[in-house]
């Protein structure tokens, strides 16, 4: 089973592209799936077929589906949720404050990922598209396991002590739950979760860009992020390309000159990922064959459901009081590496290479000490938080 599962902002054409490498797939003879989690759904809209939160079939091998989050929520975390408020007010937290504690921040994109790795397997799907949330959201979202693995312990550390005496009150409180085996059973889930996602023989993440300064900088921050998290990224959608040569007229001729600037910054900044480039198609998009259309003309004879790209396109380690990150840039010639730090951002430049780029809070506070760059390998060495130094003075590093 594949999963592929398309982040960024809002508007760029997540649906659609998800849309699109569905009907593809199916095209090419997989068992597919397309599902949405956003809570403002559009992928019924995308397909032109009303969907529901069970998959409906659409085509001889194409299945969409529209989860309803809270519902899943309120399903299968509800108990857990109120007994958890129950239980911190018998503790003499205040009533709210219960309800609120009892929230934990990311379980709803928690549980519909886990709805659909369920039934991504009892589907026997050869490949499930996921149409995503926001970039911000999602990349929260993927980082979730080990926060809700957290969480789950603090519940388990109090078991032992309080909760075991607590527990006879408490079933008698609410006998059809047994929280203890929810918290278990949910805390395995969440752990198999994190498994699939993370493995790049399952899972690919694919940002989709259009050539904008804002956009492009939201998917430069998801694609850190899910490096440092080991989600594995194969692929960019570069998404509403106007073309330069049916560009007429002043106004589209500087619009389409604008994008072309963004365009090569968004191959700059993605490098070694392969990027596929859908056009602005100047009409209404909708339905399965404008779809069909748009997946045929964005991966030609690419293979969407096969992975892409393999391996990390940054990497970050510790070597003793250092940080060193290490960025495959297989396609760049050799030229004279400049660096410049300001706060959270780096700014690169090799030869006539350009690369800015989003850093971890871990490398934010530090200095670029040295770069070097040979056999096609970036390396970056930052040395010891300098927040105690005083704050965003631009460094120029020295090239080795
Ligand atoms: N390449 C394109 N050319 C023209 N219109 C597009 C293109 N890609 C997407 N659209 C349109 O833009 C709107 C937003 O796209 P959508 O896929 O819903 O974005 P997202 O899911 O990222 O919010 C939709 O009306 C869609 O039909
Ligand atoms: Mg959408």
């Amino acid at each position: 089973m594949r999963l592929i599962l398309y982040l960024g902002k809002g508007g760029v054409g997540k649906t659609t592209t998800a849309a699109a490498t569905a009907v593809r797939a199916s095209e090419l003879g997989y068992r597919t799936l397309v599902v949405s989690t956003d809570v403002a759904h559009s992928l019924a809209d995308a397909l032109d077929a009303p969907l529901g939160s069970l998959p409906t079939q659409l085509g001889e091998r194409l299945w969409g589906q529209e989860i309803n989050v809270l519902d899943e929520v309120r399903q299968h975390w509800g108990e857990l949720r109120d007994y958890l408020a129950t239980f911190l007010r018998r503790k003499g937290v205040d009533e709210v404050a219960a309800e609120e504690l009892a929230i934990i921040p990311g379980m709803e994109e928690v549980v519909s990922l886990l709805h659909i790795r369920r039934q991504a397997r009892e589907g026997d799907f050869d490949v499930v598209v996921v149409d995503a949330a926001p970039t911000g959201e999602t990349v929260r979202l993927l980082t979730m396991p080990e926060t809700f693995q957290w969480y789950a312990s603090r519940i388990a550390d109090w078991e032992p002590t309080t909760l075991k005496a607590a527990r006879p009150f408490v079933k008698t409180l609410m006998p059809a739950v047994d929280i203890f085996e929810t918290v278990q059973r949910l805390t395995r889930g969440v752990e198999t979760l994190r498994t699939t996602l993370t493995d790049p023989e399952i899972s690919s993440y694919r940002l989709v860009v259009n050539p904008e300064r804002m956009v492009l900088k939201e998917a430069q921050r998801a694609a850190t992020y899910l490096a440092l998290f080991d989600y594995p990224v194969d692929g960019v959608v570069l998404n509403r390309v106007i073309p330069l040569e049916q560009a007429e007229g002043e106004f589209m001729q500087s619009l389409a000159r604008i994008q072309q600037e963004y365009r090569k910054q968004v191959y700059d900044s993605f490098l070694p990922l392969p990027i596929w480039e859908s056009p602005y198609y100047a009409r209404d998009l909708r339905g399965i064959a404008d779809l069909s259309m748009i997946g045929n003309a964005l991966f030609k004879d690419v293979d969407p459901v096969k992975v892409q790209y393999q391996g990390k396109t940054h990497e970050i380690t510790r070597e003793g009081d250092e940080y060193v990150m290490r960025l495959p840039l297989p396609h760049v010639e050799i030229g004279k590496v400049s660096l410049v730090k300001r706060g959270d951002e780096l700014f690169i430049e090799i030869g006539n290479f350009r690369r800015d780029m989003i850093l971890p809070m871990t490398l934010s506070t530090r200095p670029a000490k040295r770069a070097s760059f040979r056999n096609g390998m970036l390396e970056v060495r930052f040395g010891t938080d300098e927040s105690a130094l005083p704050a965003d003075a631009p460094r120029q590093t020295p090239a080795s």
